[in-house]
């Protein structure tokens, strides 16, 4: 089961933070025929775990929204490789994750056989560390490899990346962002930089996966025109909706973007067509 905690309110929160937060296990059905099993800041409902370890290395990172594992981890990664890789496995593929938070759907993919690099505030880093290192043995099984690495958006591109993806410009196929815009839209102009020095270092077939649980209104659509208006090249090539079908009944939007040279083009031709 998900934790729900980002659906408390903040003061509720901090109330439940001193009483029944703890860093509790999860584990986590992949399609590979591997679990993965991460730690992730969740509210203890029996208790059960109050005599366990305190964990100070990850002290950290309890304030970060990125602690808590979101709700569309659940279902990002049947979409994936039924969708998104076309029933293809994920082997060989090569990924980075960006406000990857427990770091879950990018161990599940290394499990799967990419290779995969997932980021986040240099707080959470610790924490991906822990959860690579507790699913070492399921990575191994299908040849994939996971490295976790500090990442603020607006940074420049981490050492990790070009050791893990070198120089090869078509080594990177895939930009995931699961629920990462939420709460911080100051930081998109940031992250907007970041996704373009990425195709500018490996190369403009990368595209860009963005899943969004649907809350109060869609933070995607104000994402894309900020993009959109930053440069005209990105384009949204594929935008569908999942139902998740369990007892959270909720929808993830996903959007998939790829910074295309051929569109500034055509753009331009239609503009020259309309004047
Ligand atoms: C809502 S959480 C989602 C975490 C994770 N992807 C998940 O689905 O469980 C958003 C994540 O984006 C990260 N994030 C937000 N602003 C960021 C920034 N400026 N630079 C890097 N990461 C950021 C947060 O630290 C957090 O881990």
């Amino acid at each position: 089961m998900l934790c729900q905690n980002n659906f408390v309110s903040p003061s509720l929160n901090l109330l439940l933070r001193k009483e029944m937060l703890r860093w509790l296990p999860e584990t986590v059905k992949t399609p590979f025929g591997v679990d993965v099993d991460v730690l992730t800041w969740a509210v203890d409902v029996d208790d059960s775990h109050a005599d366990d370890d305190p964990l100070p290395e990850l002290d950290g990172a309890e304030d970060h929204l990125g602690s808590v594992m979101w709700n569309s981890n659940s279902v990002v990664l049947d979409h994936l490789t039924g969708t998104v890789f076309e029933n293809r496995s994920a082997k060989g593929l090569g990924i980075i994750e960006l406000g990857a938070g427990v770091g879950v759907l990018g161990i599940a993919l290394a499990a799967g056989g990419a290779n995969v690099l997932i980021t986040d505030l240099k707080e959470l880093v610790p924490l991906m560390a822990l959860n690579i290192h507790r699913n070492r043995k399921g990575r191994l099984a299908n040849g994939g490899s996971v490295v976790a690495a500090t990442w603020k958006w607006g940074e420049r591109i981490p050492p990790a990346a070009s050791k893990l993806f070198g120089s090869q410009s078509s080594a990177v196929h895939y930009v995931l962002l699961c629920d990462a815009l939420y709460g911080n839209p100051r930081d998109w102009p940031q992250l907007i930089q970041t996704l373009n020095s990425i195709v500018d270092q490996f190369g403009s077939q990368i595209r860009v996966v963005n899943f969004c649980e649907q809350r109060v209104e869609s933070v995607e659509d104000a994402f894309m025109a900020l993009i959109q208006k930053d440069d005209e090249r990105w384009v949204a090539s594929k935008t569908s909706e999942i139902q998740e079908s369990s007892s959270l009944g909720m929808t993830v939007r996903v959007t998939t973007l790829q910074r295309n040279n051929e569109a500034r083009k055509s753009q331009q031709k239609k503009r020259a067509r309309e004047e």
